[in-house]
Parts: structure tokens; C-alpha cells; sequence
């Protein structure tokens, strides 16, 4: 078919109109009427969830702060808030993750506003200003490739971030429970705050990574007990920390830095008997 000139489009949609006019249905009742329905169907919905998860309450807290659980719907509260906590993961909803891998992927402070601002609001612009780009009168899906391909790529892109996201291991994860673990971690001696070491659940970046350092226990124990001049690396000795805390924090780095590489060279004897003495006996062999 060879293409309309505007004015036959224009002579088309005149036509078009007209028949619609004579043989369609008026906005008023029927397009209105619809709309009531469909609203008031939404908000008897919300209205019987609401009912239904007041219903699945069970009983109050006795101390103040405590959690009231619910039934399948989800708890009456949440327990307070702990403001003072360590160990708390912060992740988003799960329908934000593909924003948090988006940041995970920005991740360092000079990327961090591509992540945050330019391409969330360049995909943004994209999609209002689409209707203005894509002018083509084709409607044939098989004539249609770049639309198409974007229709499908956008979904995949963003399920892929989203499970990507979901898949992020914990901020400052959780402290294995080897000897010395706690102390490294951030409640302990405050080691984590500065260090990446994977088994303490450690991801600061303020010193070297000691997963990939790995240092001896010599090393270790002269770095904590000495710190080093003119860096961030103070001493622990200096700070107070007892000599079996640095003894044990000093075992430990040596013997799970790099998943416990090293290992077999720690005197595992010392290393008990030091972390024990410094009350960080861990929870696993
Ligand atoms: C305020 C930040 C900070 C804290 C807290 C901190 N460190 Fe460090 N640490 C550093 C820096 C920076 C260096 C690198 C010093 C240098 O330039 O050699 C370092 C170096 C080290 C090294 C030497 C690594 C090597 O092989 O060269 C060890 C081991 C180490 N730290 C262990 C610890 C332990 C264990 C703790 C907790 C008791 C701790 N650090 C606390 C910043 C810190």
C-alpha cells in the first residue's frame, strides 16, 4: 500500500471519528460508570487485606519496643529500631534492586553519580521523549526490530540488575566464628572499620586488603602491636589493648586471611590460648 499523504490521513481519522461518533458509546454514563466500579473494587480490596491482617494480630509486646507479630500478612510492628546496631544489613525492597546493582557497578565516589542521578534519569528522559523519537507508522511486530529488541532487552536488563542485586553479599557480613573473629570485627577491637578481611565479615577500604596481604603472624603481631608511622595504622598496644588481644586478633589474621591460606603455619596453641584469654574464643573449630 503506498503511503497516505497527510491530507489523506487527515481525511482517514475524519472518517474514523465520525463513525466512532454515531456508533460509540459516550463517556458519560459508560466510561465513568466503569471507572467508579473498577475504584471501588480496588478500595474494597485494600479495605478486606486490611481487615483480614488486623485480624491475624496476636498478642501485644510485654516490653516496650518488642515486636507484635501477625498472621500471613505481615506483622502488626516491626521491634524498634536499634540505632546502636553493627550488624545490621542495609539493603533496599526488592523492587529497588536494581538500583542498589546499579550502584554496586558505580561503585567508587567519582561513578557514584552516573549510578545515582545520569542513567536512572537518562532512562527516564528516554521514556518520555520515546513517543516523540519513534514516529514510524508501522505497527507489524516483525517490521518493528529496534523497537522490539529494546521492548524485550529493557525487561532482561533490569531483571538481570535485580537479581544480580539480590545476590549482594552483606555489608560488612557476618563475623565467622573463628578465635579472634569478634574481636576484628567492627564491636570488637575496630579493625573492620579499616580492613576488607572476607572471614570477619570486614569490608573497610581505609587500609590494604589483608585477604590479599595475608601477612605471618610475625608481621601481624608487629604491625597491631607497633602500628605503623604516618599511616592510619595505629598501635593496639598504645590504645590499651592487652597483649593476649593482640596476640589473638594477631593468630587470627594470620591464620583466615584469604580463607585460611595460611593456616597451618599459626602456632594453633598460642592461638587458643591467647584468644582464650582475651575472652574471644570463637564458636567454631
Ligand atoms: C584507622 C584505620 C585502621 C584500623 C582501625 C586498623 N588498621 Fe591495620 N592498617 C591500616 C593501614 C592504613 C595499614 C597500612 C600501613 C602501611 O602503609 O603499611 C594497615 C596495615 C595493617 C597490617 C599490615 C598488613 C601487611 O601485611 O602489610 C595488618 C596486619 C593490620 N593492619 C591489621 C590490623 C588489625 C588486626 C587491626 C585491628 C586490631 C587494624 N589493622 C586496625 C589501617 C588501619
Amino acid at each position: 500500500m503506498p503511503r497516505m499523504t497527510a491530507r489523506e490521513r487527515r481525511e482517514a481519522y475524519q472518517r474514523e471519528y465520525q463513525f466512532q461518533k454515531k456508533t460509540g458509546k459516550p463517556f458519560f454514563p459508560y466510561a465513568v460508570l466503569h471507572d467508579t466500579i473498577t475504584s471501588l473494587v480496588v478500595v474494597a480490596l485494600i479495605m478486606g487485606l486490611t481487615i483480614l491482617w488486623h485480624s491475624g494480630f496476636g498478642p501485644a509486646p510485654t516490653e516496650a519496643g518488642g515486636e507484635r507479630p501477625g498472621g500471613f500478612l505481615g506483622p502488626a510492628y516491626e521491634a524498634q529500631a536499634d540505632p546502636g546496631t553493627a550488624s545490621y544489613d542495609p539493603r533496599p525492597e526488592w523492587y529497588f534492586f536494581f538500583l542498589f546493582q546499579l550502584l554496586r557497578i558505580f561503585s567508587t565516589p567519582e561513578l557514584l553519580l552516573f549510578g545515582t542521578i545520569i542513567v536512572p534519569t537518562m532512562l527516564m528522559v528516554l521514556m518520555l521523549a520515546w513517543p516523540f523519537l519513534d514516529r514510524g507508522p508501522e505497527r507489524r511486530v516483525s517490521r518493528r526490530p529496534v523497537s522490539m529488541a529494546l521492548a524485550i532487552g529493557t525487561p532482561i536488563v533490569l531483571l538481570a540488575l535485580t537479581w544480580s542485586g539480590s545476590q549482594a553479599p552483606a555489608v560488612g557480613g557476618a563475623a565467622s566464628g573463628h578465635a579472634g573473629a569478634a574481636l576484628f570485627a567492627d564491636t570488637g577491637l575496630g579493625c573492620a572499620s579499616c580492613h576488607t578481611l572476607k572471614d570477619a565479615g570486614a569490608s573497610g577500604t581505609v587500609g590494604p586488603v589483608l585477604d590479599t596481604l595475608n601477612p605471618d603472624y610475625k608481621t601481624a603481631l608487629d604491625f597491631i602491636t607497633n602500628g605503623k608511622a604516618g599511616t592510619a595504622m595505629q598501635s593496639y598496644k598504645a590504645k590499651g589493648a592487652t597483649a593476649d588481644q593482640i596476640a589473638c586478633v594477631a593468630s587470627y589474621v594470620a591464620a583466615w586471611a584469604n580463607g585460611g591460606a595460611k593456616a597451618a603455619s599459626v602456632d594453633q596453641a598460642k592461638y587458643a590460648a591467647a584468644c582464650k584469654a582475651a575472652g574471644a574464643d570463637g564458636t567454631t573449630k
